[in-house]
């Protein structure tokens, strides 16, 4: 009995409910709508720009109160959660909706479980648990993708404290996410490349994870060869029908590393793209190489098994499509800033914890010197 209890992770959170297909968001605030009569439609710029916000609001029913909040761009930060906590609370939704990137679904997360709490923003940030019912969160990615629509942890940035990490929480996770390929035609190349390359490390960082699972496994394999198969469509024509693969790609592998984190890149991505005000997926891309290369003697046979879904060598694959996408590295000769304070960040990580293999002090200078040559 207890084998079969051990193919269960011992702690698995993944959303209530997922709704999929082109034109699924038309619907979006009648779906809300059983959530209650108030809600909160936070978005990014390209929801504007594009006619998707209007379509969205003219399905709203008239009984229901939507207050539709421009997410600023950019990482978020704990100053604009502060911002927009302020004017959703004098709106008393009953729901919020983060319709947009990554950004902004981790602000809209973070609004959800922070809305009725009154304590410090920073002390959650640190740690502190929410000590106040959360509002259900809706999920509606617009990029593919970080994965955020499935996963309880809202990335968040302390300016003050030049830090950027988690706040995680059951509560967090969403209870709803719709997940429409339509929304991505407008994708601007820059974000279909680094949004994509987050999901296409994302999913490595899941297979190879020591906290990796059957299950994980199964879909982390799997994002990997339908990322490998349609990013290069998608960046070529993202109204293409790569477009679903991404999306879908990006969501399985948010439901694997829900459960079974991340890798020495995520662990490194954090510290470097605060301190270097990089874009997280570029700076993702480029350090998987050299982390790919150190986890090579952990990983034995699931190395030959990402070789295979991407039908090349993982890191010449890898390369390929940074050269594809332009993506060039940021830390390439240049000097490593505040470089004790890197490493000891890194080896704090929780995602440097799921790392298949040790990192050590050593171990990490010696990836930043790979990095940044
Ligand atoms: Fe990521």
């Amino acid at each position: 009995m207890s084998d079969a209890i051990d193919i269960l992770p011992p702690d698995l959170i993944w959303p209530a409910r997922t709704v999929s297909g082109r034109g699924a968001v038309e619907t979006l605030t009648q779906e809300c709508a059983g959530f209650g009569r108030r809600g909160i439609l936070l978005h990014g710029h390209s929801l504007v720009d594009g006619d998707h916000l209007s379509s969205i609001m003219a399905g709203c029913p008239p009984n229901v109160a939507v207050l539709p909040l421009c997410s600023p761009g950019g990482e978020p930060t704990l100053a604009e959660l502060d911002r927009l906590l302020g004017e959703a609370r004098g709106h008393r939704p009953d729901w919020i909706a983060g319709v947009g990137g990554g950004s902004t679904m981790d602000l809209a997360k973070a609004i959800a479980g922070l809305l009725h709490t009154r304590g410090e923003l920073a002390e959650y940030h640190d740690g502190a648990p929410l000590d106040a019912p959360a509002i259900p969160f809706v999920a509606v990615p617009t990029t593919a993708g970080s994965g955020s629509e499935a996963t309880m942890v809202s990335v968040l940035i302390n300016e003050a404290a030049t830090v950027k990490k988690s706040i995680r929480d059951p509560a967090l996770m969403a209870r709803l996410v719709v997940l429409d390929p339509g929304l991505l035609s407008d994708c601007p190349a820059t974000v279909i490349a680094h949004s994509g390359m987050d999901a296409f490390v994302q999913a490595v960082e899941a297979y190879s994870s020591c906290k990796a699972t059957w299950l994980s496994d199964r879909l982390a394999l799997q994002a990997i060869e339908m990322i490998n198969g349609s990013i290069e469509a998608f960046y070529a024509t993202p109204s293409s029908a790569a477009a679903d693969a991404m999306l879908t790609a990006s969501y399985l592998t948010g439901l694997a590393f829900s459960f079974c984190r991340l890798g020495a890149v995520h662990g490194l991505a954090h510290p470097l793209g605060i301190r270097y005000r990089q874009a997280h997926g570029l700076v993702c891309a480029v350090c998987l190489p050299p982390i790919l290369a150190f986890n090579r003697p952990a990983l034995g046979k699931k190395y030959e098994a990402m070789c295979a879904a991407v039908s090349d060598d993982l890191i010449e694959r890898t390369v390929h499509l940074l050269a594809c996408f332009g993506m060039r590295s940021p830390f390439a000769g240049a000097d490593v800033v505040d470089r004790e304070a890197i490493v000891s960040e890194t080896l704090a990580s929780g995602s440097t914890a799921a790392n298949p293999r040790r990192v050590t002090e050593a171990d990490a200078n010696e990836l930043l010197d790979a990095i940044f040559s």
